[in-house]
């Protein structure tokens, strides 16, 4: 396989620089929580794949029913021969879905193709072209899901122009000082200033935000939109690739503001680390496409739908929402001592095991992007692999297994204490 420096040097005549990569080391074998590169080093997976392994790296489970999957057949294209494994996998989300409307659920491959038909659905239910994101929004890299991201270094430079008819207005938060109350009048004052209300389609909305920081929604921006979507025929989307199946201690993050968005986007952890996300909302939103607006050669692939087939049997058996509520209770206690020692952390945020780390330069206002990164190097060092997140990039973010064994993420909390400590 060759060794790093190696695999490094054919990798940078082989490959564009526009695909980056975090680590200067090469994956050879992984295992739920732990990855080993091609010189035998192991590392503590905290990352998870940007929160694609809720259920660790090839759960014992999934690879074997992704495998007894292969032995039957591993693709038809749904589009030509359906198969009972898409009937099951939408059967079970349906009936996973916050609130009591009938719901349905179409399967693609990837978050940001989940969210581009979410917006073709409300498009095509409403007869609108508009749709309102937010500042800090992360929904793909698709030209129109760049088009609703909130964030342009580095995602939208150089690949515009993007789709017209979007309108991002703030998320709020502490550290942007903008209440929610704020957010929700910068939405109407669109509708006086920018767009006619009878011409938005839909408002997205990460219930907690990835890439954008791990911001908490508050429930009254929640509420808020729920009540204006009402009021206006709009239709409320909650992207919740990075922050479902789990990562908060709920299936759906959603479930935490007790009001029933009308469609759902999932992705990343529904899988087990195989490429495949859905659409899942109120029935009579879902059925406005007439046959054949929805699909695409690989969407609803068998081998995916195994695996999220296996993903539900392990949510039910083994209670992984507990056991992200758990982890995340444990975890939190960790950081928030270390925090009290380090006065550049100026927030430990989050929900369950969906937990990040903000640095501010101390008595500023100003984001400390240099010591989230300093924390990321040793504890990369120590053998722990973590993301940062957030506008300035000065969070760290935990995107652990939720199946990571006891004593290995006490070993990872060591590492992690020990790197934030080194901040103080
Ligand atoms: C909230 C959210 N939406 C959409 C996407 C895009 O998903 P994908 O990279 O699978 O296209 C992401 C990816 O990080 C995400 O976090």
């Amino acid at each position: 396989m060759g060794t790093n420096n190696e695999l490094q040097t054919r990798r940078t005549a082989a490959i564009p620089k526009g695909v980056a990569s975090q680590c200067a080391f090469y994956a050879a074998k992984a295992r739920n929580a732990e990855i080993w590169d091609t010189e035998g080093k192991r590392y503590i997976d905290f990352a998870g794949g940007i929160g694609v392994l809720n259920a660790g790296h090839s759960h014992p489970r999934v690879t074997a029913a992704v495998a007894a999957q292969l032995e039957r057949f591993s693709h038809t294209c749904y589009h030509v021969v359906p198969h009972e494994l898409y009937i099951r996998a939408a059967e079970r989300i349906n009936a996973l879905m916050p609130g009591t409307a009938p719901k349905k659920t179409a399967f693609f491959s990837t978050g940001a193709e989940a969210v581009e038909n979410a917006v073709k659905i409300a498009r095509c239910h409403t007869g609108r072209p508009g749709i309102i994101a937010f500042s800090d929004a992360f929904h793909g890299r698709t030209n129109l899901t760049l088009g609703l991201t909130g964030k342009v270094k580095p995602y939208k430079v150089g690949f515009g122009p993007f789709p017209g008819n979007i309108y991002h207005v703030p998320f709020p938060g502490a550290a942007r000082h903008i209440s929610a109350g704020e957010s929700l009048r910068a939405i109407r004052n669109l509708f006086k200033t920018t767009v006619e209300v009878s011409g938005v389609a839909a408002v997205i909305i990460e219930p907690v935000q990835g890439e954008g920081g791990f911001n908490v929604a508050p429930a009254e921006l929640i509420a808020g939109l729920r009540a204006l979507c009402d009021e206006n025929g709009i239709v409320l989307i909650h992207d919740e690739v990075q922050c479902g199946f789990g990562r908060t201690g709920r299936i759906f993050a959603s479930e935490y503001y007790g009001v029933e968005p009308d469609i759902i986007t999932m992705a990343k952890s529904m899988g087990g680390g195989f490429p495949v996300s859905a659409v899942s909302g109120k029935a009579h939103i879902m059925d406005a496409p007439s046959p054949g607006g929805l699909g695409g050669t690989y969407a609803g692939n068998p081998l995916g739908l195994a695996a999220v087939n296996a993903v539900l049997d392990l949510y039910e058996e083994e209670d992984l929402c507990g056991r992200s509520l758990a982890l995340g209770e444990r975890c939190r206690t960790r950081l928030e001592n270390a925090a009290a020692a380090v006065p550049r952390i100026r927030e430990v945020r989050g929900l369950g095991s969906m937990l990040a780390i903000e640095f501010m330069k101390p008595g500023t206002d100003e984001p400390d992007a240099e010591a989230a990164a300093r924390v990321q190097a040793a504890a990369l060092a120590d053998g722990l692999i973590l993301l940062t997140c957030g506008p300035a990039y000065n969070n760290v973010r935990l995107l652990y297994p939720l199946t990571i064994e006891d004593a290995l993420f006490d070993e990872a909390l060591d590492i992690l204490e020990k790197a934030l400590r080194s901040q103080a």
